[in-house]
């Protein structure tokens, strides 16, 4: 599929993206961008000074419906800088409720799915001309949709997807049900992006699928994930990393990958969700809590000193405290770097949907907060090793809190702070690589000072 367009039909225009949910809208979100600036449309801080404003949305919880809602419906009364505005609602919200938006938000002009963003600029054209509303969502797209320009956030790094959608039907979870089947692109096109974006100058490079340790299974009958990553160390890329792996699916083949080819990063998410075999098989995982801790004695006897992070679900129907216990265990087992834990949110359409459990909020929010403190203990534990070491940062930019402090982040993809010295300026450090030495280790990040020229 290629984007031809013509390029100054948006010229003048001003457009704002608000992206939740995984990196999968993140990408997309970079590819809308793409389309919008070859347009002649130009970017802006917030919706309100925009003319565009596409939200691309997430419905894995609850909270990221809400928040949907809130946000489209706040800019009603807003006046756009060209008098009328064009809301575009798009990704996995989009995909799910397609008509029904339009019907809940007056507002909302345009509704797309996630197979066609490469339509929304002729959508918003005949809205634009016409004053039409416009929704339209495909169940499923027969192209791997990929030749879409794509404006990155940092241009020194960028998403490759490697395969969209999911077959795995983890029973809390929507995904399969709006992202579809899971698709694997073709090996040589992904080989060649990553080619083409060593030679644009792309430092680092993050794999995307929702399981990536199952990319090619269907298209070439058996999981070609760790051929991906050989491919990949040839690429010329600094920094390889990939989300996410599915404990279910990680090969000793891709563990060994991870070993020995020297860009793919020392960092590995695998999702546990809970530390009970019970929850684990009513969760329909399909590995126990013993086999995921036989996998990560394998990573760590192979790859060494690696940052392991995770996702836990608190307050599965039916957790009881001894569940929960073996979830808390299972953490301190493991040392997490990090973890992004959440409370179990109730979707639609999903079989634990229809699991009646009656535990009430508070015991709930009393277990993620104990989570919370055993995640930030192992933390802190695991960054404490960096002190005194020399760390090689990708700069990033500067610090939120601090202009004159510069951020970016080690191999292991933890975020590391160091003023600038006197003869650097932050513009001649971005998107580079610097040395720093350790001198703090807190529990979300390190700080250092630039060493060597
Ligand atoms: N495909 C990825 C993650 C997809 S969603 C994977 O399997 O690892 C990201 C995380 O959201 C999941 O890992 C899970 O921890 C969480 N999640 C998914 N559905 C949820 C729900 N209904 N309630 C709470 N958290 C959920
Ligand atoms: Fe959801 Fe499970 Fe698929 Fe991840 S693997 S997207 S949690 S169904
Ligand atoms: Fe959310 Fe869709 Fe990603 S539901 S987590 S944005 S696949």
């Amino acid at each position: 599929m290629q984007f031809v367009h013509e390029t100054n039909r948006l010229e003048g225009y001003t457009y704002c993206i608000r992206t939740f949910g995984c990196q999968m809208n993140k990408h997309d979100s970079e590819r809308v961008a793409g389309m919008l600036d070859m347009l002649g449309a130009y970017t802006v801080e917030t919706p309100e000074e925009a003319d565009i404003v596409v939200y691309m949305t997430c419905c894995v919880r609850e909270a990221a419906d809400v928040r949907l809602y809130g946000q489209v419906a706040s800019l009603k009364n807003v006046p756009a800088p060209k008098g009328r505005r064009i809301v575009a609602i798009g990704g996995c919200i989009g995909q799910r409720d397609g008509e029904m938006l339009t019907e809940k938000l007056e507002n909302a002009d345009i509704v797309f799915g996630t197979h066609n963003i490469s339509h929304l600029p002729d959508l918003i054209l005949s809205s634009l001309e016409h004053g039409t509303r416009a929704v339209e969502v495909l169940e499923k797209s027969d192209d791997f949709p990929t030749d879409l320009p794509s404006q990155r956030e940092f241009p020194w790094h960028a998403w490759v997807p490697i395969a969209i959608g999911c077959d795995n039907f983890c029973s809390y979870c929507i995904v399969p049900y709006v992202r579809g089947r899971e698709k694997s692109r073709p090996f040589e096109e992904i080989i060649s992006e990553l080619g083409r974006l060593a030679t644009e100058g792309v430092h680092e490079v993050t794999l995307l699928g929702q399981n990536v340790n199952s990319y090619g299974r269907d298209l070439y009958g058996e999981p070609r994930f760790a051929q991906i990553l050989e491919a990949a160390g040839n690429s010329g890329i600094e920094r390889i990393r990939f989300a996410t792996s599915h404990p279910k699916d990680l090969s000793i083949a891709t563990i060994d990958a991870m070993a020995t080819i020297g860009n793919v990063m020392p960092q590995l998410h695998l999702p546990v969700q809970s530390g009970s075999d019970r929850i684990l098989q009513a969760m329909n995982r399909k590995y126990t809590a013993k086999q995921y801790l036989e996998l990560i004695d394998s990573v760590r006897d192979r790859v060494g000193d690696i940052a392991l992070s995770t996702d836990i679900i608190v307050g599965f129907p039916g957790e009881t405290e001894e569940d929960f216990l073996a979830t808390l265990r299972l953490c301190e087992e493991v040392a997490y770097s990090q973890a992004f834990t959440f409370i179990y949110s109730k979707r639609e359409g999903t079989p634990a949907a229809k699991i009646i459990d009656d535990t009430p909020h508070e015991v709930i929010q009393e277990r993620f907060d104990r989570l919370v403190s055993v995640i930030q203990a192992s933390a802190y534990e695991q960054n404490q090793a960096e002190k005194n070491t020399v760390q090689r940062i990708l700069v990033e930019g500067v610090s939120k809190r601090d202009s004159a402090i510069l951020s970016g982040r080690t191999p292991k993809n933890q975020m590391v702070h160091a003023p600038l010295s006197a003869h650097h300026t932050i513009a001649d450090l971005v998107g580079t690589f610097v040395d720093v030495r350790i001198d703090v280790a807190k529990t979300w990040y390190l700080s250092g000072t630039i060493v060597g020229s």
